[in-house]
C-alpha cells in the first residue's frame, strides 16, 4: 500500500510518496527530474550503515551515479561547521544550479541538507528521503530548513521547499522504540490540532501502529502529511495558520532548553508533554472541557510515552525558571508569549492572550506531580 500527497505551492509544488519500498523508486523519480545524472547525498553515520547501499542501488538501477557525505548523527550536527563542510563538499562535487542534492536521514540531516541546498549557488533543488517518523510526518515537508545557533534552535535558516519527498515507511522498522514514539508525538499533534476523527483513530490504532502494522503506519504518515500540506499551502512562511503546527512547542522548547537539548528529552517527547500541557492550560482557562486533557494524557500513557514533566529524568528549573525559558522562545512576539491552545480535541487556535500566572500555575502543578 502506498499513497501520494501533493503539496500545491504554485511554482514550487511537489509530491510526497509514502509507503513501504518507495525508496526503491528514488532512481526513477530523480532521473525523471532532469539535471546531471550524478547526485550528491548528505546522510549520517547511522542511516548510512543501515540504508545507504539500498539507496545507491536504487539510483544506479536508473543510471544515476552518486556520492555521499556521511555526517555525525545527532542534533550537534546542525551547526555552522557541518554546514560549511557540507556546502564546500557539494561545491567540490561541482553541483550546479540544475542538479539535485539528496537529504537522506532524520530531521537533522533534512534541515541541514535543505539549508545547504538553499544557499548553494543561491538555491539548488533537493529531495527529502526522511528515515525517521518525525522527519516523515513533519520536518521533511513544508520547506523549513536551517541549523542551530548558540542563541537557540533553528535560528539560522531559510524556507526552501524540496522538489520531492519519498517517505519509505519500511525504514521505520529500524528505529528504536524511543525514537519511533518520539515521532509519534508529532503524529498525535496533528489529531489534536485539527482532526478529532484522526485522534479517535489513533486511540484505537496507536498500539498496532507502534507494533509495526504497515497499513496503519502508511495511513498515519499520509494523514499527517496531508494536514501539514494543507496548512503550508495556506501559509508557507508562518505569517498565521502555520503556527498551529507549533501546538505544544512553547512548553517543549522551554523543556528542551532546560535539558540542554540532550537526549534526556527528545524533541517529539517534548512535543507530546507540551501538547498535554497546552490542553491542561486550555482547560484551566475554561476553553475546553476538563475531560480533554485527561484524554490526551491517557492516550500518551497507553502508548508508553512521556506525559508529564516529571517523566523527564534529572533536575529541572522551577515554574518561574521554565517560564523565563519560554520568554526566550523564538515564538515570542514583542515580548508577548504566543500559545497554541484548544477549544477541544481537533480545535486548536493561536493566541497571545494568555496570562503568565495561568502558565505558571500549570507548570507549578505539573512539577508537583512527582
Ligand atoms: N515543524 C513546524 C513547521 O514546519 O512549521
Amino acid at each position: 500500500m502506498t499513497s501520494t500527497v501533493h503539496v500545491n505551492l504554485p511554482g514550487r509544488e511537489y509530491d510526497i510518496h509514502i509507503g513501504p519500498g518507495v525508496l526503491d523508486q528514488a532512481g526513477a523519480q530523480i532521473a525523471a527530474m532532469g539535471g546531471r545524472r550524478h547526485v550528491c547525498i548528505l546522510t549520517d553515520e547511522n542511516v548510512a550503515t543501515l540504508h545507504l547501499a539500498q539507496l545507491q542501488g536504487a539510483l544506479s538501477v536508473a543510471g544515476l551515479t552518486s556520492v555521499a557525505l556521511t555526517l555525525p548523527p545527532g542534533e550537534a550536527t546542525k551547526c555552522w561547521a557541518q554546514l560549511e563542510r557540507s556546502v564546500e563538499w557539494l561545491l567540490g562535487q561541482k553541483v550546479e544550479r540544475g542538479d539535485i542534492v539528496i537529504a537522506f536521514g532524520g530531521g537533522v540531516i533534512g534541515d541541514l541538507a535543505g539549508f545547504a541546498a538553499a544557499i548553494l549557488r543561491r538555491g539548488v533543488r533537493f529531495v527529502q528521503l526522511p528515515t525517521s517518523l518525525l522527519a516523515q510526518v513533519d520536518s521533511s515537508v513544508g520547506g523549513k530548513t536551517g541549523i542551530n545557533s548558540p542563541h537557540g534552535k533553528n535560528l539560522i535558516g531559510a524556507f526552501h521547499q524540496p522538489s520531492l519527498v519519498l517517505a519509505d515507511t519500511a525504514l521505520l522498522g529500524t528505529l528504536t522504540s524511543r525514537d519511533f514514539l518520539a515521532g509519534y508525538g508529532e503524529v498525535v499533534k496533528y489529531g489534536l490540532l485539527g482532526d478529532a476523527d484522526f485522534f479517535d483513530w489513533l486511540e484505537g490504532q496507536g498500539s498496532a501502529l507502534a507494533a509495526g502494522d504497515m497499513d496503519a503506519r502508511v495511513r498515519a504518515v499520509t494523514r499527517s502529511c496531508q494536514m501539514k500540506a494543507d496548512i503550508v499551502q495556506r501559509d508557507e512562511t508562518e505569517q498565521g495558520d502555520r503556527a498551529l503546527l507549533n501546538l505544544g512547542h512553547t512548553f517543549c522548547h522551554a523543556l528542551e532548553a532546560a535539558t540542554d537539548y540532550s537526549d534526556r528529552l527528545l524533541h517529539g517527547e517534548g512535543v507530546a508533554i507540551g501538547c498535554a500541557l497546552a490542553f491542561e492550560l486550555s482547560a484551566r482557562m475554561g476553553l475546553c472541557s476538563q475531560e480533554d486533557p485527561s484524554r490526551v494524557r491517557a492516550h500518551l500513557r497507553d502508548m508508553g510515552m512521556k506525559v508529564d514533566i516529571t517523566d523527564i529524568a534529572g533536575d529541572l528549573p522551577d515554574a518561574d525558571g521554565l517560564l523565563a525559558l519560554m520568554g526566550q522562545d523564538k515564538k515570542v512576539l514583542d515580548g508577548t508569549l504566543r500559545f497554541i491552545l484548544a477549544r477541544g480535541i481537533g480545535e486548536a487556535f493561536i493566541t497571545s492572550d494568555v496570562p503568565p500566572d495561568a502558565v505558571r500555575t500549570v507548570l507549578h502543578d505539573a512539577l508537583a506531580r512527582r
